[in-house]
C-alpha cells in the first residue's frame, strides 16, 4: 500500500464500541431488483457479497417501514416479520464479506409513485407536492398516523436485530418522509409536528428516540444506529444550513453511532444561511458536531487521492458509492498500492463482471448524467 493512503485503513470504534476494520463504507444504494413479494432478491445479495469484500460498513438500499412509504419500484420491503428470512439473508451475505452490515429503514412520503402505494394515496408532513413536473399533492397526515410510522421505524429495527443486521441508518435526506418534516417546504404544520424549527425536528428526534428504544430492548450486543440528513434544499422555503446545524447540534446529542451527510460532492460549499460561503458544509458540520459523534462524509470520491483530501478534513469515515458499482475492487486497490488501476467509468460490456442486477444496470446506462460511461 502506498503511505499516503495508511490512515484510510486504520481501524475504527464507534460510540457503542462496533469496530469497523476500516474507514471506507459503502453508500446506501436503492437497486431496484427485489423480488415480487417483497424479498431481497438473489440477483441482490450477490451484488452485496461482490462489494463487501474491501469496505469496512455496507450501508443497504433503503427498505420502505409502512406499505405506504415504498418509494422505489423493486424496493424491498421491511414493513412485515414475513420479511425477517430475506433480511436474513442479506445481513449474513454481507457479513462473511468482512463488512459491518447495515440496513437503511426509510419511508417515501409525497416522492413514492402512486402505483407502488396502497389506494394509490401519497402522504406528507402537509399538502404540499414537491417542486418537481408533475409531482402530485399528497395528503396532510394525520398525528395518529404521524405515530404509527414512528412506531413502524422501530418494528423495522426490531427486524434487523432479528435477522443480524449490526445495525440501522435512519434515511432522513434527499428529500423523504422524515426531510420533508423537517423541511419548511413540505411541513406548514401548526400541531406538535411543525410551526417552528424546533417543532419541525419533532418527527426526525422521535424516530430516533424510538428506534433507540428497540435497541435497548431487543438487542443482545452492540447495534449500530447512523442518521443520513441532506444538509439544503434550493426551494423558498427550504432547509438552510442554518437549519441543519441546529438539527445536527439536536442529534449529536441523541447517542447516536454516527451522522451521514448525503452531498454529490464532498467538498460543496453552503448555499445560504451562514455567513461564510465559501467554507464547505463539510467544515461548518464538523465544526458544530465538535467530535459529539462520527460524521460519514461522501460524495464524488472518485479516486484513491480524493479519498485522502476528504478524509484530511477530520471525517473519521468516507462513504463510497458509484465508485463501488463502477469498480467493486475501489478498496482491495488502494489497500494493494493499484490504485492506479481503479476504473471510474461504466464499462457498457461488463455487466456479468460487476455483478449489476439487470434494473439498475438498465438505469445505469439509460437515466443521463448519472453515471460516467466509458
Ligand atoms: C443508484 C443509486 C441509488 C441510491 N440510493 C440511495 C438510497 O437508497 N439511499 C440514500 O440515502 N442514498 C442513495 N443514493 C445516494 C448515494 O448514497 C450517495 O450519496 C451518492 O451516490 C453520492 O455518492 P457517490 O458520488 O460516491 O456516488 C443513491 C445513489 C445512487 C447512484
Amino acid at each position: 500500500m502506498n503511505s499516503k493512503y495508511q490512515d484510510l485503513f486504520t481501524s475504527y470504534t464507534l460510540p457503542n464500541g462496533v469496530e469497523l476494520k476500516n474507514r471506507i463504507v459503502m453508500a446506501p444504494m436503492t437497486n431496484y431488483s427485489a423480488n415480487p413479494d417483497g424479498t431481497v432478491s438473489e440477483a441482490e445479495v450477490n451484488y452485496y457479497v461482490r462489494r463487501s469484500n474491501g469496505v469496512g460498513m455496507v450501508i443497504t438500499a433503503c427498505t420502505y417501514v409502512t406499505p405506504n412509504g415504498k418509494g422505489f419500484d423493486g424496493e424491498f420491503a421491511g414493513d412485515r416479520d414475513e420479511m425477517i428470512l430475506s433480511f436474513k439473508q442479506l445481513a449474513s451475505a454481507i457479513k462473511a464479506e468482512g463488512a459491518k452490515a447495515v440496513l437503511q429503514i426509510f419511508h417515501g412520503g409525497r416522492l413514492c409513485p402512486p402505483e407502488l402505494v396502497p389506494n394509490g394515496e401519497i402522504v406528507s408532513a402537509s399538502d404540499v407536492p414537491a417542486e418537481q413536473p408533475g409531482a402530485i399533492s399528497p395528503r396532510a397526515l394525520t398525528e395518529t398516523e404521524i405515530e404509527e410510522i414512528i412506531e413502524a421505524f422501530g418494528e423495522t429495527t426490531r427486524r434487523a436485530i432479528e435477522a443480524g443486521f449490526d445495525g440501522v441508518e435512519i434515511h432522513g435526506a434527499n428529500g423523504y418522509l422524515i426531510q420533508q418534516f423537517f423541511s419548511p417546504h413540505s411541513n406548514r404544520r401548526e400541531d406538535r409536528f411543525g410551526g417552528s424549527l424546533e417543532k419541525r425536528m419533532t418527527f426526525p428526534l422521535a424516530i430516533v428516540d424510538k428506534v433507540k428504544s428497540v435497541v435497548e430492548k431487543h438487542a443482545t450486543s452492540p447495534f449500530i444506529v447512523g442518521y443520513r440528513f441532506s444538509p439544503e434544499e434550493p426551494e423558498t422555503p427550504g432547509i438552510t444550513m442554518a437549519d441543519t446545524l441546529a438539527l445536527v447540534d439536536a442529534l449529536a446529542n441523541k447517542g447516536l453511532d454516527y451522522l451521514h451527510v448525503s452531498l454529490s460532492e464532498f467538498f460543496s460549499t453552503p448555499r445560504r444561511g451562514v455567513e461564510d460561503l465559501t467554507k464547505t458544509r463539510i467544515d461548518y458540520l464538523l465544526e458544530k458536531i465538535d467530535n459529539r459523534v462520527p460524521l460519514i462524509g461522501v460524495g464524488s470520491i472518485h479516486t484513491a487521492e480524493d479519498a485522502r483530501k476528504a478524509f484530511e478534513t477530520g471525517v473519521p469515515l468516507i462513504a463510497i458509492g458509484r465508485e463501488l458499482i463502477i469498480d467493486p475492487d475501489w478498496v482491495q486497490k488502494v489497500a494493494e498500492g493499484r490504485e492506479d488501476e481503479i476504473v471510474t467509468k461504466i464499462d457498457k460490456n461488463n455487466q456479468e463482471q460487476l455483478v449489476v442486477p439487470d434494473p439498475l444496470w438498465h438505469r445505469i446506462l439509460n437515466v443521463p448524467g448519472w453515471f460516467p460511461i466509458a
